[in-house]
């Protein structure tokens, strides 16, 4: 065969493949077996080896190629993404129907459209001349993270359409149930800790810098806007009258659409609709999270146009959270990392919304109280943004008598050392800095991915190596062998060589990384930067004054003096020896800065932003991260200079001050919903 002729089946290849991948991904009816499938892939593969210039991003071949990133560039979205404006009941719809009567005269028609809001995440597709060339995530709406590669690898998604198309599409980009659950158990089994829901793993499998990961990932996509079209021979614009037009001209392509599509011509039918799938939700193979509303015509949709935020011929219909009763079998201490006994109500195991729940945090002794639980009540649960369990009351009808009150300890219920209550604060704290609780709880910090990133050390792992008495506190970890770790039930000569390799590799992270493992108070990732970029080596930085430290902006008195006091402790200091006797980086190069990576135009740049409570699903460090990169000067203390304050669940006092102060507050689900949950 000569190269024309090559050229000729490669083409023909790549058609037939891309024609049946679309039959089983998009379509679920495929034609041809899986063995039939791979002949043809090796058929391709085979020719494009023998003649590489042939290969093409766009081959079926190439879906998951390319190496691992250092970190995804940014992509300015041509036209904004916006999110939508939230009914949370029924009455809230036909508002939002009166409204638009309102504002566009009460003598005309139109229709809606519903469509089922899917849990995931919100993506951009980009094809020039038919062939998909860029995949964005939502970020703050402006500009995303270019996460091509990663896309690349969701089968449902063609790699090139039948028509040279310059078009962008975007949908949503969500796990299926079936596939959370396996991926999970495969997690579980190798002592990690499991995501919570469908969503955090499809965000995490999108936020892998290696497409390898998310090719194993098995996420899906449904698709439901064209921002622009043309075609590129004449660049002919095309025009859509309707939305439903619209959705029939992305399946009409071969994008998958999601099926239950519905046209209304008024609000009770849209009432109706979104009532029958609150109870549909669980049939389904994904998440769902709402019902989202749109206005069918085109026209219409322009005359009503945009807020800042979200169109105003669009609104999403939340369900409400789902609640159930179970009953609390225990109250335990748990023991946190800094020391924080935090009360944790075991409960009866039930399934709330997708998923069973075995648990829920009390948070402290105020909140515990405030809510009267007992061990042996029946309480009412729910999911605080479908993820997170909490106690919503306790059903006092149900007592008996039998109830016990739950006594809070006076000391640590690990190392027994007696509990302090610090200055300002609502929780009790076990302060023995050798209490084995908190040394399996830093370790697990250790090795996090922001930290030392050990790549398979998952917390039941930790435990396990911790409590075989194997590692003492964190420079242990390099100490290990192979032998140590192939002695353990469960592991063979193949994982133990795979964890001491992930565990040699972590040696060599930046000094960012190290000091943020250290786990100092008040020390995120954002502090950490800015010590390692400043100081460069940790010699330095030990020799750091504690007045230079704070004049650092963005640090200030008190993290400079909690990173004093760590550093000058004795125990630091033979552990700072010990990781350095086993080899560990204790440097920042230029390179480890990586680029400026200020989101110009991000609603966040340049602002101070306070953050307090936990946005579900999402450790405070993870958000200082998310911040960070979107440009935001991220502060410990809400003052008149405070731009924004991010108040997550169970958020203290400084709503309060923010109030008071006349401060912009944003809830944890309006920052996720503005940052698109990356
Ligand atoms: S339309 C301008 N349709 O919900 C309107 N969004 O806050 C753009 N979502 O960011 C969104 N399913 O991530 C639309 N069928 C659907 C959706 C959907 C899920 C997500 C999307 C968006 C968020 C709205």
């Amino acid at each position: 065969m000569d190269e024309k002729q090559a050229k000729k089946k490669i083409q023909e290849l790549k058609k037939t493949i891309e024609y049946h991948n679309h039959k089983y991904y998009v379509l679920d009816s495929p034609e041809i077996d899986d063995k039939e499938y791979d002949r043809l892939m090796k058929e391709l593969i085979e020719l494009e080896e023998n003649y590489p210039s042939l290969k093409t991003p766009d081959s079926p071949s190439q879906r998951v190629g390319g190496e691992p990133l250092d970190e995804f560039s940014r992509v300015r979205h041509t036209v904004p993404m916006l999110s939508l404006a939230n009914a949370e009941n029924e009455q809230e719809l036909r508002e939002f129907d009166n409204r638009l009567r309102r504002l566009i005269g009460d003598d005309r028609s139109f229709s809606y459209v519903c469509e089922l809001k899917i849990d995931g995440l919100a993506v951009s597709l980009v094809y020039e001349n038919g062939v998909f060339v860029r995949g964005a995530t939502r970020g703050d709406g402006l500009v995303g993270e270019d996460i091509t590669n990663n896309l690349k690898t969701v089968r449902s998604i063609p790699l090139s359409l039948n028509s040279s198309y310059n078009l962008e599409v975007r949908g949503e980009v969500f796990m299926p149930k079936g596939a959370f659950y396996k991926l999970n158990e495969e997690k579980e089994k190798k002592g990690e800790e499991p995501f919570a829901n469908p969503r955090n793993a499809a965000a995490g499998s999108l936020r892998q810098l290696d497409p390898k990961i998310a090719a194993k990932r098995e996420l899906d996509i449904f698709l439901y806007s064209v921002p622009y079209i043309d075609i590129e021979e004449n660049i002919e614009k095309k025009e859509f009258q309707s939305h439903y037009e619209t959705l029939e001209f992305i399946k009409s392509i071969g994008f998958k659409v999601n099926p239950y599509i519905e046209k209304f011509s008024t609000i009770e039918g849209v009432v109706d609709y979104c009532t029958g799938f609150l109870e549909r939700k669980p049939e389904l193979q994904y998440d769902i999270d709402g019902i989202v509303i749109k206005v069918d015509e085109i026209s219409i949709q322009n005359e009503l146009g945009t807020t800042a935020k979200s169109p105003r011929w669009a609104i999403a219909y939340k369900f409400p959270a789902e609640k159930k009763v179970t009953q609390v079998q225990n109250i335990i201490i748990n023991v946190g990392r800094t020391g924080a006994l935090t009360p944790v109500a075991f409960l009866e195991p039930v399934n709330v919304a997708g998923s069973v729940v075995k648990r829920a945090s009390l948070h402290n002794e105020d909140i515990l109280n405030e809510k009267g639980i007992k061990i042996g009540d029946f309480v009412e649960i729910q999911k605080a943004g479908d993820i997170i369990p909490e106690i919503v009351r306790v059903i006092e009808e149900k007592r008996t008598g039998e109830e016990k009150d739950f006594v809070y300890p006076k000391e640590c219920p690990v190392c027994k050392t007696e509990a302090v209550r610090l200055e300002d604060e609502a929780i009790l704290r076990c302060i023995n800095p050798s209490c084995p609780a908190q040394t399996v709880e830093k370790i697990i910090h250790f090795v996090s991915r922001d930290a030392m990133d050990v790549e398979g050390l998952g917390d039941k792992l930790v435990e396990k190596l911790y409590n075989e008495g194997l590692i003492k506190d964190v420079a242990d970890l390099y100490y290990l062998s192979k032998d140590d770790i192939a002695g353990l039930s469960g592991f063979g000569e193949k994982s133990a060589e795979n964890l001491i390799n992930a565990i040699e590799e972590s040696k060599s992270r930046p000094l960012t990384n190290l000091i943020f493992a250290l786990g100092i108070r008040f020390v995120g990732k954002k502090a950490a930067g800015l010590l390692a970029k400043k100081y460069r080596t940790i010699d330095k930085l030990l020799d750091a004054k504690e007045e230079d430290i704070a004049e650092i902006p963005g640090m200030g008195e008190k993290i400079a003096d909690s990173i004093v006091k760590f550093l000058s402790d004795e125990n630091s200091l033979s552990l700072i020896n010990k990781l350095k006797e086993a080899g560990v980086n204790m440097e920042e190069t230029q390179e480890d800065e990586g680029e400026d990576r200020s989101f110009e135009g991000s609603i966040f740049n340049g602002k101070s932003v306070v953050l307090t409570g936990k946005v579900e699903g999402y450790s405070r460090e993870e958000v200082k991260k998310i911040l960070d990169r979107l440009g935001a000067d991220v502060k410990n203390s809400v003052s008149r200079n405070t731009d924004i304050v991010i108040a997550g669940e169970d958020a203290g006092s400084k709503v309060d001050k923010a109030r008071e102060l006349g401060v912009e507050i944003m809830s944890g689900e309006e920052f996720l919903d503005k940052v698109g949950y990356l």
